[in-house]
């Protein structure tokens, strides 16, 4: 004859049991099969890409990791912290830079995506001692209070008048067969991916404006 099985269980365990066991059974085959398969091995292969590109007009090679995002490889990986992280999920626009004369939100982006690219930082825009009259009519205008937006509020203007000049509309402009004419209702569509949490939306309209007048 056999021994007895040991069949005690303390209340925490018999709760646990019961309540797995009614989670598995409700679920419909395909799925309680999953949960009951040995775990997915993880992919085999290089964790890190050698990447190239030309930042600020200098041919610039690392290595990255393969989830890095842009936005980390310029501020983590060059030390180039110019570009700034906000959210770090596409919500704020501080982490804006161009690629190949576009504006894109940086930390959407993986760094190993952009073997080859043109990419344009703040840096890249201007210095101090050498402004681009984006940044200098930001100063005149008081276009910012703590400044962590402004990076990117800076490589969004320049692309926004870019964008205007080529004759890419936007949700607000009205006629598509003629030229865009620049407006507050433009500048300000073509902005609003770009948060400032300072409020400083009147002047940095207003040093957008400044410009596009400048250079029309
Ligand atoms: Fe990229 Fe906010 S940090 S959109
Ligand atoms: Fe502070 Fe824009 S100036 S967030």
């Amino acid at each position: 004859m056999s021994p007895p099985v040991d069949i005690h269980l303390n209340r925490r365990d018999l709760m646990a049991g019961t309540a797995a066991a009614a989670l598995t059974a409700s679920l419909p085959g395909a799925l309680r099969a999953q949960t009951t398969a040995a775990p997915l091995p993880l992919p085999k292969g290089p964790t890190t890409t050698p990447v190239s590109f030309r930042i600020n007009g200098a041919e610039t090679a690392i290595e990255v990791d393969n989830r890095m995002t842009l936005l980390d490889a310029l501020r983590e990986g060059l030390q180039m912290t110019g570009t700034k992280k906000g959210c770090d999920h596409g919500q704020c626009g501080a982490c804006t830079v161009m690629v190949n004369g576009r504006r894109i939100n940086s930390c959407l982006t993986l760094a190993c995506m952009h073997e080859g690219d043109e990419i344009t930082s703040v840096e890249g825009i201007g210095q101090p001692d050498e402004m681009d009259p984006m940044q200098a009519a930001f100063v005149e205008h008081d276009g910012f209070q703590c400044g962590y937006c402004t990076p990117g509020q800076i490589c969004s203007a320049r692309a926004v008048l870019d964008e205007i000049r080529a004759g890419i509309p936007s949700h607000v402009t009205g006629d598509l067969t003629a030229p865009i004419a620049i407006s507050d209702a433009e500048i300000r569509e073509r902005m609003s991916g770009n948060i400032c949490r300072c409020g400083a939306y009147a002047n940095i309209l207003a040093a957008i404006t400044q410009v596009a007048e400048d250079q029309a």
